[in-house]
């Protein structure tokens, strides 16, 4: 479980009408609307200027499926300033994991990114979100395809022990346009033979394939183009993807989602939803 524990008091109660105010030196007192808690940070890592990992404390009450997201933020001129988070840790974990990007002038990020450990974080109390194993059919192998900051909610699919209930081979994509930012996924799936629920099935049964498109690195190019082309199944040895024995979860920028959609589309996939399971889900990492 989680290293991470932190001895403030957790700011959640039983329905109150207001969340009480933060034991924080210097933190804001104004209420918060009952739709939200106050949690705290317990660990902050930046991997480059505009990329960075924290967690917060859990409340008791917090329930989610891995792969889903939630509104978090701060208080700012004593008003929320909430925007959506993939969680980036698995259902399980004690504390809750994100990972962000520092968008230039972004109203929350430009203050997010001064988050220290002890800080207030504001997040609401319902999580929601379609990249969920709930809405997809079984089958034998799981492509997860993400670009930038849409391999957060990978990271928690690849610590929740049901993905390797589900399917035999789970095959990760990360594609960001320098080397330095596929950092972040390359720590949590290094990390998976450490993990105490997954670490033994998930080495064997999960494969990373990262590419850049605007730096030199070991592999480069989309991943539209690859999956396209077969490169990927080329490079990676594998059979290319077949409707009957494959799955797909697709997270990113609008029009790299368009774009892979479009590839698996084409391949015959139907698009799932949790009403409705199928072949493929999708969802957006940031409105853009
Ligand atoms: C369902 C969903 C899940 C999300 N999950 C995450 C997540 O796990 N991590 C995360 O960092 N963001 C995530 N986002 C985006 C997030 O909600 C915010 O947009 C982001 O934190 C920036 O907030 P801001 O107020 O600083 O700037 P905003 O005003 O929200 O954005 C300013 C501009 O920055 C760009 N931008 C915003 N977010 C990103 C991003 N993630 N990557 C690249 N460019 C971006 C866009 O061009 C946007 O127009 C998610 C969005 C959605 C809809
Ligand atoms: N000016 C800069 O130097 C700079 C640097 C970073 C970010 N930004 C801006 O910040 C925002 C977010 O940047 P980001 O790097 O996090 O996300 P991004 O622009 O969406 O790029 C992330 C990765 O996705 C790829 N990609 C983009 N569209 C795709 C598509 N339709 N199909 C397949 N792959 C696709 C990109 O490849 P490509 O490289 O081929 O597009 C890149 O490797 C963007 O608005 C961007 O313009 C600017």
């Amino acid at each position: 479980m989680s290293k991470f524990r932190f001895p403030f008091q957790r700011a959640t109660a039983s329905k109150p009408s207001v969340v009480a105010p933060s034991q924080a030196p210097g933190a804001d007192f104004a209420p918060l609307p009952s739709n939200l808690t106050a949690e705290r940070v317990l660990h902050v890592q930046h991997y480059t200027d505009r990329l960075f990992r924290f967690s917060i404390t859990r409340p008791t009450s917090f329930r989610f499926r891995a792969g889903e997201f939630v509104m978090i933020g701060l208080r700012t001129d004593g008003r929320p300033l909430l925007r959506a988070y993939s969680i980036a840790s698995p259902p399980w974990d004690d504390a809750l994991e994100f990972y962000s990007i520092i968008a230039p002038n972004g109203p929350l990020t430009c203050r997010l990114k001064h988050i220290k450990v002890g800080d207030e974080v504001l997040m609401a109390h319902k999580p929601t979100g379609t990249l969920v194993l709930d809405a997809l059919t079984p089958a034998k192998r799981l492509f997860l395809f993400s670009t930038g900051t849409g391999f957060a909610p990978f990271a928690s699919l690849l610590r929740e022990p049901e993905t390797y209930v589900k399917f035999d081979k789970v095959i990760v994509t990360h594609t960001c346009r320098e080397e330095s930012e596929l950092r972040y996924s390359e720590d949590t799936v290094n990390a998976l033979p450490d993990d105490p629920l997954v670490g033994e099935a998930a080495p064997l049964r999960v494969t990373r394939y990262a590419t850049c498109t605007q730096d030199t690195c070991r592999r480069a190019g989309r991943i539209t183009d690859l999956v396209s082309s077969g490169a990927m199944f080329d490079d990676l040895a594998i059979a290319p993807l077949d409707r009957t024995h494959d799955r797909a979860m697709i997270c990113g920028s609008l029009p790299f989602i368009h774009d892979m959609q479009l590839v698996l589309t084409n391949a015959g996939f139907v698009e799932g939803s949790n009403a409705s399971p199928a072949d493929f889900v999708v969802e957006k990492a940031f409105v853009g």
